[in-house]
């Protein structure tokens, strides 16, 4: 699998890379063990400082890693990964190491435990903002504090979820730039 060369990227256009709402892999780490899980619940929630919301569910391993550590790195992958991406979602950190199971890549983050996957071609590394709905409704909102996209591809074929095994794979690009005031693009 490729490996991605990723750069520094700004924090304020992280939303080009999630606001389209793609499967994401959540990479964690605490005390020695690291682990990842698939995402498609998330949202972006602020430009300047870049705070994105997502449910992890309290049963999953992640929960565990990520709520002890108060850190995780969002990854986005592309279409050749869709296939990991299920069998992640599909299996748990509690009896595998996923980053060994699956052949992926954990590269050190700058600021955070938690490993950036190499084969994603953009990753995201998080600090805890808030955890006030964590307890009751699995919400963590997180404060991107450093991003790493490559430069190619210029339009990543992400998949993003449909429920009962469907995805969806990104396509072509459309603009309507013309039509948005500049307030709202
Ligand atoms: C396509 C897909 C999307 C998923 N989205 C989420 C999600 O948004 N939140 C969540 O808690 N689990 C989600 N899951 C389930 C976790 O990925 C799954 O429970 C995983 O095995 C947890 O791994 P862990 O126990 O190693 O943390 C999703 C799974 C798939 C396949």
């Amino acid at each position: 699998m490729k490996l991605y060369d990723k750069r520094d990227y700004p924090l304020s256009e992280i939303r080009r890379h999630l606001e389209p709402g793609p499967i994401v892999l959540v990479s964690s780490a605490h005390d020695g063990r690291s682990n990842i899980m698939t995402m498609g619940w998330h949202m972006m929630l602020g430009f300047t400082p870049a705070l994105f919301g997502c449910y992890i569910w309290s049963h999953n391993h992640s929960h565990e890693l990520i709520t002890r550590s108060r850190a995780c790195v969002i990854n986005v992958p592309t279409f050749e990964l869709l296939d990991t991406a299920v069998a992640i979602g599909n299996s748990t950190g509690a009896e595998i190491d996923k980053f060994e199971t699956y052949g992926l890549t954990a590269v050190e983050a700058e600021k955070v435990p938690a490993p950036l996957i190499g084969e994603c071609y953009a990753s995201f590394e998080c600090e805890l903002e808030d955890d006030s709905l964590a307890a009751a409704q699995n919400l963590f909102i997180w404060r991107v504090v450093k991003a790493h996209v490559a430069a190619s591809p210029k339009n990543p074929r992400t998949f993003h979820y449909r429920g009962d095994g469907e995805f969806m794979v990104a396509g072509r690009a459309v603009s309507r730039r013309s039509a948005f005031k500049p307030e709202m693009l």
